[in-house]
């Protein structure tokens, strides 16, 4: 099983990182995906992977820091992907539900990543949040060039089937597992396991039956089960084609 979405580098692990890798080795998930969201986390996810055999680092600007030097941070992002492996772009997207005040930046900010990973045939960790409908239409002109994933998606299950066409991934994350959330349920059930991806986002986001305390990659099998449940599968079928989905993703 692999989490393709976990910020394990944050200081809510730093009593326990050790234990939480552990745990994942003990319910077989054996890939995480440590996603970097501005320069201070972009090294710690290069740093960890050094440390951890089953972490692969992306590196990317989240919406929350684009502002005026949104072409600073751009050029360093830049700099430090020729300087280091990378798996993917990432997170970056809009992010409307933060600030509308640098929503112009977002955008921009946003355009310059999806080019960066065209340029170097990288996989895009796209973040939306309150502007599905912006996210879309700056995704829809590179249709045919860009590949990625729509990370913790919670939009609808028709605009799902639109993301789907320009050729990402639906990740679906903890909300799967709440028993209010209709809408990831929909997605969940309708889209085909051949499109999905799992995901933590921990420490954020925790699934049933730990919700309310701290989200962790090993928690990715509640949400495997979850899904495997709703769509009336095993949850080893929903691990084996979600897992080799991931791995040609993000070529891990
Ligand atoms: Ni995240």
């Amino acid at each position: 099983m692999i989490d393709t979405h976990s910020h394990l580098f944050e200081e809510d692990f730093d009593i326990d990182r050790d234990d939480c890798v552990k745990r994942c080795k003990e319910f077989n998930i054996n890939k995480v995906i440590i996603v970097g969201f501005d320069y201070y986390t972009n090294r710690k996810a290069q740093e960890m992977a050094k440390k951890y055999d089953i972490f692969y680092p992306t590196a990317g600007i989240h919406p929350e820091y684009a502002n005026k030097d949104y072409n600073e941070k751009f050029n360093e992002l830049k700099d430090f992907i020729k300087n280091n492996k990378v798996y993917a772009i990432g997170e970056c997207g809009l992010d409307y539900y933060w600030s509308v005040e640098f929503k112009e930046e977002q955008k921009i900010l946003f355009e310059m990543q999806i080019n960066l990973a065209i340029e170097n045939d990288l996989p895009i960790i796209i973040h939306c949040r309150d502007a599905i409908k912006d996210t879309y239409d700056i995704l829809s002109k590179y249709k045919g060039r860009i590949k990625g994933v729509m990370h913790c998606y919670s939009g609808s299950l028709e605009m799902a089937y639109e993301f789907i066409k320009l050729g990402l991934y639906i990740s679906l994350g903890g909300p799967v597992t709440f028993k209010n959330a209709k809408e990831p349920k929909r997605v969940a059930e309708n889209i085909s396991i051949d499109n999905l991806l799992i995901e933590t986002d921990c420490p954020f986001l925790t699934p049933v039956p730990y919700r309310g305390k701290r989200n962790e990659s090993s928690y990715v099998r509640f949400v495997c089960d979850e899904i495997a449940k709703i769509k009336g599968m095993t949850s080893k079928e929903v691990e084996d084609i979600t897992e080799a989905n991931a791995i040609k993703l993000f070529r891990i």
